[in-house]
């Protein structure tokens, strides 16, 4: 059984690879209250925070225990939603007894399903009234079910796997010939999701933005808003990403529309996980559509957005490891969150090719660090000692700016002095949020 320590400051161990991970590593390293972070599998940027640790299954619930009863860990950061949605705080929460003050931030499987479902997403918000897009649920084989369905909506029609499909599973399309076309690849599973339910709802016509909210599964807290752009190319063309850049405050999410997201979303949601008797601590990701100025909720995921949280993380000024402490440990309510009042954007630099295929294996060359920009990498690693690309999405250029052209300005510059064969990068991330400004 592990020892309660007694220095007061945390060991911790972050899960997870990506620009999502790097950014919170970057936060919890800044934390006079961190004795050691340790990062699993890490990239080649998370070591200036800590110690990677490449070998760690993160999948691998008991080699995951292995390394917190080795290490002394006292909290465990989960990024990505796979483990959470596979159980991984179920696991830790079920061997208390060998573990009894471990702090884990992330929701069990039971609070995952927010986004590992779209099937009990959707009928999450319906029991409890949260405005989303009106919708219905089909199994594979009900095909002339769906199309009728279909034929009761407008163009486009949205079409999505229940399940988690990286992305993938969501398909809008403009007429109904195709979306009779799309029913039968999701079923078939076309895009890896063969034999699930499929989720049919209205297309909703506004602008995105991103929500984190912090919660203990009692209070919450409201991160910095921020907007992620998802197309490959300017202009919001061709494919689908995991997201080629990300922008805060958003301008549009003021007062009176945070005030509609409180009061209509996350109370709401709050309320409803407690009455079906599911403890959330951890991250409640709202991508919501601003309608007309009214928050609709396209999704929920259960973790932090990438690339979100590298520009959230940069315009959170209190202690953030204070925060994941607090979330896991039940006391949000005390803790005050402080927010950077300067602007902050972020650039991703991807590998040629991407979201498709892509080259991996070159090398790279970074500029000096400035004071006003953070490299927080994603698709990188070390080989043979020099820094090399290893994913789609390689470095994410982040930027504080007293206003968000000047964010923008910043990374742009710095994203033109990181080199490498094959770089590419949109050039209009947060321009049509300029003139709101
Ligand atoms: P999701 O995986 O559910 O977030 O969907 C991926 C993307 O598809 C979202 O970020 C939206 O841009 C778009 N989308 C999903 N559902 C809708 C909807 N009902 N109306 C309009 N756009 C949608
Ligand atoms: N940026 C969207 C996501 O993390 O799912």
């Amino acid at each position: 059984m592990e020892e309660k320590r007694t220095s007061g400051r945390l060991n911790v161990l972050l899960l997870g690879s990506g620009g999502r991970e790097s950014a919170m590593a970057w936060k919890v390293a800044c934390s006079p209250h961190l004795e050691h972070l340790f990062i699993a599998p890490g990239n080649g940027g998370t070591e200036e925070y800590g110690t990677n640790v490449p070998d760690l299954n993160i999948k691998d619930f008991d080699a995951v225990a292995h390394f917190i009863a080795q290490n002394g860990i006292d909290l465990l950061l989960v990024g990505p939603e796979d483990p959470l949605v596979e159980g991984i705080a179920d696991y830790f929460e079920e061997r208390k007894e060998l573990f009894p003050f471990l702090l884990v931030v992330g929701p069990n499987a039971a609070g995952a399903r927010l986004e590992g479902s779209k099937d009990f997403s959707k009928a999450f918000m319906t029991r409890y009234k949260i405005p989303t897009a009106r919708y219905q649920s089909f199994g594979a084989d009900q095909k002339r079910e769906a199309l009728a369905f279909l034929e009761t909506l407008q163009p486009p029609y949205v079409l999505k796997a229940d399940g988690l499909a990286a992305g993938k599973g969501v398909l809008i399309v403009p007429s109904l010939e195709e979306a009779a076309k799309a029913f039968s690849d999701l079923a078939e599973g076309t895009w890896g999701s063969k034999g699930q339910r499929i989720v049919i709802e209205e297309f909703l016509q506004g602008i995105e933005c991103s929500v984190f909210v912090a919660t203990d599964g009692k209070d919450y807290k409201i991160l910095p808003v921020a907007k992620d752009y998802k197309r490959v190319g300017d202009g919001d063309t061709g494919p689908n990403t995991g997201g080629m850049g990300s922008v805060s405050p958003v301008p549009f999410a003021n007062e009176e529309f945070m005030q509609k997201v409180a009061q209509r979303i996350i109370e709401p949601t709050l309320k409803g996980l407690q009455k079906e008797g599911i403890f959330y601590k951890g991250f409640i990701f709202l991508g919501l559509m601003n309608v007309e100025g009214n928050p609709y909720v396209i999704e929920y995921n259960c973790r932090m957005g990438d690339p979100e949280t590298e520009v959230v993380m940069l315009r959170i000024v209190s202690d953030f490891l204070l925060l994941l402490k607090a979330i896991a440990e039940g006391s949000l309510g005390n803790y005050v969150l402080e927010e950077d009042p300067r602007a902050a954007a972020s650039i991703m630099l991807v590998s040629r090719g991407y979201p498709g295929s892509y080259i991996k294996g070159y090398e790279m060359t970074l500029p000096e660090p400035t004071f006003n920009t953070q490299l927080f990498h994603a698709g990188t690693a070390f080989m043979d000692g020099k820094l090399v690309t290893s994913g789609g999405r390689v470095l994410a250029v982040s930027s504080y700016g007293e206003h968000l052209e000047e964010a923008l300005n910043r990374s742009y510059t710095v994203a033109q002095q990181v080199l490498f064969e094959g770089k590419n990068y949109r050039h209009d991330i947060g321009k049509d949020l300029l003139n709101d400004n």
